[in-house]
């Protein structure tokens, strides 16, 4: 498996040809990054399950599925019907730790990956609890609700923590970044410690999406290996 993961968001692709949207990216994606919004969570409305539905039957790829809605609790079996193999539900969007451990029991006991988001502003500490449940955390580096806005580098100190939390509890857990990550800003996302990056208009609205995508899959190698190469040990440090 690969070591760092690319997630296409399709909220600024051009819908109209679903197949199209997929090809661009299904040789270099991991997953399919889809942004589900509901108008009352965040002031803008995308799609639901239908389209997840249609999407499961153009791709291969995961369908990575991030809920930006106010009621995840009332949709997430709708989502795990229509093919969604990760799913991800707001901090912000539960009414309490109950409902959020349901849900992520909800989640997992259907076979797919849990996952927890939080807003740029909301202190990373709130996840705590839900760590040793979660199979992954989603740090917005945006304000949720669009696509193309600029990243907010500070939100990104969370992956940080996060990382030393989920060492500190011995546990595996993925973490991906989202909103306004690019070509440009790609290394330091990386340096955060990010394993899972999603990558929206940078790809689709880029004159030549396979390009783009295609060089920041080569990024992505590119720092596994060095990484590799580091972490082994070998080729040993020069005296
Ligand atoms: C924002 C969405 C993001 C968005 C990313 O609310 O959650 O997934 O599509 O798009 P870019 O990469 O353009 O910021
Ligand atoms: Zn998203």
């Amino acid at each position: 498996m690969r070591k760092r993961l690319l997630a296409p968001s399709v909220l600024n692709a051009d819908l109209t040809d679903l197949r199209k949207v997929v090809e661009l990216v299904e040789d270099v994606a991991d997953v399919l990054h889809l942004d589900v919004m509901d108008g009352v969570f965040v002031p803008n409305l995308t799609f639901g399950p239908l389209l997840v539905k249609a999407f499961r039957r153009v791709t291969h790829l995961p369908l990575d599925v991030h809920l930006m809605i106010s009621r995840p609790g009332s949709f997430v079996p709708r989502f795990i019907e229509a093919g969604a193999d990760w799913i991800s539900f707001h901090l912000e969007a539960v009414s309490g730790e109950e409902e959020a451990r349901s849900l992520i029991h909800a989640i997992r006991k259907a076979g797919k990956r849990a996952g927890m988001v939080v807003n740029p502003e909301t202190p990373v500490e709130g996840l705590f609890t839900f760590l040793p449940h979660l199979d992954f955390v989603l740090v917005m580096t945006v304000n949720p609700g669009f696509g193309g806005q600029a990243i907010i580098p500070k939100a990104l100190e969370k992956v940080g923590v996060l990382k030393e939390r989920a060492a500190f509890l011995g546990k595996h857990l993925l973490l991906e970044v989202d909103g306004g990550v690019n070509q440009d800003n790609l290394e330091e996302v990386l340096a955060a410690g990010t394993d899972v990056v999603v990558v929206g208009s940078a790809i689709y609205t880029a004159p030549d999406p396979r390009k783009v995508a295609f060089e920041i899959r080569r990024m992505l190698d590119e720092e596994r290996t060095a990484r590799g190469v580091a972490e082994s040990g070998w080729p040993p440090a020069q005296p």
